[in-house]
């Protein structure tokens, strides 16, 4: 090791007084092979990629088995006498998907993966006029929202390069200023039908003020969504309170459920009697005690579900369920007061890789301004090749946003302050070469 980064020891300290221990027992941990003296001793990767991919928790598999089951046994019959009955089973997932985000049951539905939300949602929420035709988004928004936003405004007949507006950091800054969205929204505001924002940045990892912005949106007449890819089961969130009109979710970052697996969303309660906002709808839009009755017309709910479209996947489901049962357990507060140590503690630690290197973090230094993740720009090489070094040489698990961004996330669930030290110490000798 040629950098004087802290001490191992002390990583394996930090680990054993903490308030909250580390579940990872709990999950599947990738493998990768550690050399001791004695030769080769099996141990885990340090998995820093959950805002990308969280783990598979081990109880997944056995839940997962209960649903084979009950459609091996019962067949159609599961919609009513499965364990967990699958006609009402997305109902399990309200509560606790509410108690997530900080919003009321009824705002809540998980469904669909997260883009065909955004979709679903804007067809409700963003309503241009000749005068208000415009969509405020962040420029480094996540690629996905980006396209999902310009073809809503094709779909309307506008030209996209006019009617989605990108608002960049200041020249020589990463993340977004708070008071820069505030003051363009006093100034433009009269404009704009619908602002959407991630309220955690996937590139810079910055939590946006979503009370403060959703709060000068409103007072300017705008429609405010968010994209909660990163925040979902990283930063706790109080939607309701925030008076945001809609937000969207996918699960298989933060939330451990699955490649792929199904998103969540949030209409906030003043919308769900809202009988005049256009939908999409399909059977599960409709209400649930006539739904067999097989009428030509929905007759709507007053709640989230009537966003709802098909039939959901149960054994998509079924991960979900596992993870929030775990989010439950442990609690967000507890969660957070963890994510804040664990990024703090390797914040310091790649301090002291970057300095002297072309290389420093450009996710906010403040922890009220951030989840989980750092981003680490490093200018002097390609970035692709230092995750993959770090992945097989360490068993260090992390991605590169090329050309010059790496994104570590230690996740508070299962990850720990001596997979902080690891992620550190071996970037520090993958950038010593
Ligand atoms: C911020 C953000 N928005 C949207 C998406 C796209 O999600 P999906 O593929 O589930 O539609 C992602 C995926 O990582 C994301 O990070």
């Amino acid at each position: 090791m040629t950098v004087p980064l802290s001490l191992e020891k002390q990583a394996f300290e930090l680990d054993a007084a903490d308030p909250q221990p580390s579940r990872r027992a709990e999950f599947c941990v990738p493998p990768f092979e550690c050399r001791d003296g004695e030769g080769v001793a099996a141990c885990e990767a340090a998995y820093m990629a959950g805002n990308s991919l969280g783990l598979q928790p081990k109880a997944l598999r056995e839940r997962l088995g209960t649903e084979l089951d009950d459609w091996a046994r019962l067949g159609v019959e599961g919609h009513i006498e499965a364990r967990r009955a699958w006609l009402p089973y997305h109902e399990l997932l309200r509560e606790p998907a509410a108690r997530l985000v900080g919003a009321r049951p009824e705002e809540v539905v998980v469904m669909n993966s997260l883009t065909i939300n955004l979709h679903l949602l804007m067809v409700s929420f963003y309503r241009p006029t000749p005068d208000r035709p415009a969509i405020l988004i962040e420029d480094s928004a996540f690629p996905s929202d980006s396209y999902a936003v310009r073809s809503q405004a094709a779909f309307h007949g506008l030209d996209p390069d006019t009617a989605v507006i990108r608002l960049a950091p200041r020249p020589g800054e990463a993340a977004l200023r708070t008071e820069d969205v505030l003051a363009y929204l006093a100034a433009h505001g009269s404009r704009i039908a619908l602002v959407l924002l991630g309220a955690v940045n996937y590139f810079t990892g910055e939590l946006m003020d979503i009370d403060a912005i959703t709060a000068a949106g409103r007072a300017a007449g705008v429609v405010v969504g968010w994209d909660l890819a990163h925040a979902a089961g990283n930063v706790p969130l109080r939607l309701h309170d925030s008076g945001a009109d809609w937000a969207a979710w996918c699960s298989y970052k933060y939330l451990n459920s699955g490649p792929g697996s199904l998103g969540g969303v949030f209409v906030h309660e003043r919308h769900l009697t809202d009988r005049g906002l256009p939908k999409f709808a399909g059977w599960w839009s409709t209400d649930p005690r006539t739904r067999f009755e097989m009428a030509p017309t929905v007759t709507p709910v007053d709640t989230a579900d009537s966003w709802q479209v098909s039939n959901p996947p149960i054994f998509a489901m079924a991960p979900v369920l596992v993870s929030l049962e775990m989010f439950d357990e442990t609690g967000m507060a507890a969660l957070r007061a963890k994510s804040v140590r664990l990024t703090g503690y390797l914040e310091s630690l790649l301090d002291e890789v970057c300095a002297g290197r072309q290389a420093g973090v450009i996710t906010p230094r403040d922890p009220d301004r951030r989840g989980a993740q750092l981003s680490v720009r490093i200018s002097d090489r390609d970035v692709g090749p230092v995750t993959d070094r770090l992945r097989q040489e360490f068993g260090v698990y992390a991605d590169a946003r090329r050309p010059d961004v790496i994104r570590l996330a230690p996740t508070p669930m299962y990850n720990t302050f001596h997979d902080c030290w690891r992620a550190a110490t071996a970037l520090a000798e993958v950038l010593d070469d």
